[in-house]
């Protein structure tokens, strides 16, 4: 099907573009802030895709839980399929998608894992339900049925009655260190707008390349 010619709109022609900023962490923090507003549900929400060594892709969702200049920060366990597939192939992608706002963030780069400090103080913030689930799920792994988590739900809570619930060890976080970040926006007629950072590596300073849409 022929695609309609665009008329001279001023939605299209709105010269207004996607400020390139000297840092793409600052814009994105800004758009966060603008998802936290509109999105009904998780704005922090992220899919994470990663590869086995020989290149098998694989994404889920996880949730973007810090975010600074050192990179984007989410929690797992280690031994999840994710866990093993990032400890073998550290270079991971993630895409966020505002539907309430019409954009996405695509984000690339190697993977380090987090100081021991770090996610023991994360995970000293979680409900003490979650640290129970992090002990009693054997992430990614077969399950006999839904009896067979609650059983182990229990068996946890009871070994942790009286002390509290330590961070188990497989268990933390990794942070995605960028190496490019780009920023769509929807635009009508799909004459969007694309803006993309890269830098090749973190001591580098950050260029940036308007794309097509
Ligand atoms: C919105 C959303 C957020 C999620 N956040 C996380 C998360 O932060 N960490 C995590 O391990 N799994 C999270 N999950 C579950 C994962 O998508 C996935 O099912 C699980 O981690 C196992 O993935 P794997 O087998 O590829 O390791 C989330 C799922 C959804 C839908």
């Amino acid at each position: 099907m022929s695609e309609v010619v665009p008329p001279e709109d001023d939605a299209v022609a709105r010269a207004d573009e996607i400020p390139s900023l000297s840092d793409p962490v600052r814009l994105f923090e800004r758009w966060m802030v603008e998802a936290v507003a509109e999105e009904v549900n998780d704005p922090n929400a992220m899919a994470l895709a990663t590869a086995t060594p020989d290149g098998r892709p694989s994404v889920r969702m996880v949730l973007l839980k810090g975010v600074d200049a050192r990179g984007f920060v989410f929690y797992t366990n280690f031994e999840s399929r994710k866990g093993v597939e990032v400890l073998a192939n550290p270079r991971v992608a993630l895409l966020f998608h505002w539907k309430s706002l019409r954009r996405q963030v695509r984000v690339e780069g190697p993977v380090e894992q987090v100081s021991d400090a770090e996610a023991d103080a994360y995970f000293a913030s979680r409900p003490r339900g979650s640290r129970i689930g992090a002990w009693a799920s054997r992430q990614s792994r077969p399950l006999g049925g839904r009896g067979e988590l609650i059983a182990e739900v229990a068996r946890y809570a009871a070994k942790f009655a009286v002390s509290g619930v330590p961070r188990p060890p497989h268990w933390s976080g990794f942070r995605v260190v960028p190496d490019a970040i780009e920023f769509w926006r929807d635009r009508p007629f799909r004459l969007h707008e694309r803006l993309v950072f890269r830098r090749a590596d973190p001591a580098a300073a950050w260029t940036t390349e308007r794309l097509y849409p």
